[in-house]
């Protein structure tokens, strides 16, 4: 067993880290404050190849393997948590999804601008009343002739006001549930489709997420992706990658949290000597380092079986859970190490916390990750 990291993998991780305290640091908590999308940061990242990190390369990827997307992942988000999930929805939702399962036409005509990060992508599965239960939805589908007729509503979209391109599951058969979920790429602008207001969240406020109304939108039936009815599977085999992703944005947070609190705890006098000689901080770090390494090694092994062709869904689900729970101890001690600066909204400290709290909701609550990891542990 090896744990050093490839040459290309340590360049990654220099690129990604140089780039994001040089790049994205400035501005991070206004951004936060005021709902700025970090428009000219992803664009950057389209630039340095970090918006199709996997794609092959014939199809305008950069042609790399699953750690280095987690180590840029871990990197982009330790400062950014929301461009952190902008470029996490663009690589392992929409790219690999593509990459995977749509016709080469698609690939040529979507995944080219989508890998290169000259078009941004959206990924859109849940609807108000089929969040965690998934193939409830009831956005339907209607085939005629060669086109199809999409109506219905899709909410907490991540990317939905900003992306080119939707990833969209609809039904195309009622009443024999998730058999009669298929996949679609629409396209912005469509007559019919309309984005919601961006909505106003707790964390990763700097990415937009809204809902979305399809209103008879008419689209053309090679935008189909797959078969109708393998809709639901390249969903949950998409989501398997995408918890990979996740799993390194809340890694990323946990790290940025450990980094502020050394640091600020090595600076901070009271009672004439730094907090960081107190064992009651000291024992905070220290467990704060003990849970990131082995988040990280439980992510890189998600990651390194997933590139082996294995099997590794509950890998990726234990990986999200425990990353995640690791991302909001770490931010809410770090903000307990800061005190009452901490709290401040300009400390950029509590933003880490706010931001943490999505990894355990979305691409799939920590209760369904552990219903995932207990599915697989049972099998006979
Ligand atoms: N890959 C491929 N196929 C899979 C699969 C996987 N990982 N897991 C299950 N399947 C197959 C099953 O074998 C089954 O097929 P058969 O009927 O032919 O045997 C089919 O898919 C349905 O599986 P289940 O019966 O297990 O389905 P379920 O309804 O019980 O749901 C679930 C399972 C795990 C709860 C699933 O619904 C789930 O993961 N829910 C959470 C949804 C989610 O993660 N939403 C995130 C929204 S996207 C988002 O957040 C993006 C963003 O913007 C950031």
């Amino acid at each position: 067993m090896n744990f050093q990291l490839t040459e290309e993998q340590i360049l990654t991780q220099k690129t990604a880290r140089e780039f994001a305290d040089n790049e994205l640091a400035p501005g991070v908590v206004e951004r936060d404050e005021k709902k700025i999308f970090p428009k000219e940061g992803i664009k950057q990242m389209a630039d340095l190849g970090f918006m199709g990190i996997m794609v092959e390369p014939k199809w305008g990827g950069g042609g790399m393997d699953s750690i280095s997307y987690t180590i840029a992942m871990e990197e982009i988000s330790r400062v950014e948590a929301s461009s952190g999930v902008v470029m996490s929805v663009n690589n392992s939702l929409v790219c690999y999804l593509l990459e995977k399962f749509a016709s080469d036409h698609l690939k040529e005509k979507y995944l080219k601008p989508l890998a290169s990060g000259n078009k941004l992508g959206a990924f859109s599965l849940s609807e108000p009343q089929a969040g965690s239960d998934a193939s409830n939805m009831r956005t339907f589908a209607n085939k005629d002739g060669d086109h199809y007729y999409i109506s219905g509503t899709k909410n907490w979209v991540t990317n939905g006001i900003n992306s080119d391109y939707v990833i969209l599951f609809a039904v195309t058969e009622k009443g024999i549930g998730h058999k009669g979920v298929s996949c679609f790429l629409v396209e912005k602008g469509w007559d019919g489709f309309e984005t919601g207001k961006a909505e106003n969240k707790l964390g990763i406020r700097a990415s937009d997420t809204c809902e979305l109304y399809f209103d008879n939108v008419k689209i053309p039936a090679k935008n189909l992706i797959g078969n109708e009815g393998e809709g639901f599977k390249i969903a949950l085999a998409t989501l398997d990658g995408g918890r990979i992703g996740i799993a390194s944005q809340a890694l990323g947070i946990a790290q940025a949290s450990l980094n502020a609190s050394v640091a600020y705890s090595n600076e901070r006098i009271q009672f004439g000597k730094p907090i960081s000689k107190n064992q009651a901080i000291q024992f905070k770090i220290a467990d704060m380092g003990m849970e990131i390494e082995a988040a990280r090694l439980l992510i890189r092994q998600a990651a390194w079986k997933k590139d082996q062709k294995q099997n590794y869904g509950h890998l990726a689900s234990m990986a999200k859970v425990y990353a995640s729970e690791v991302a909001m101890r770490a931010s809410t001690q770090c903000v307990q190490i800061h005190g009452g600066f901490g709290y401040m909204r300009e400390s950029g400290i509590e933003r880490l916390m706010r931001d943490a709290k999505i990894t355990q909701i979305y691409e799939g609550t920590s209760e369904i990750q552990r219903v995932v990891i207990a599915r697989e542990l049972l099998k006979k």
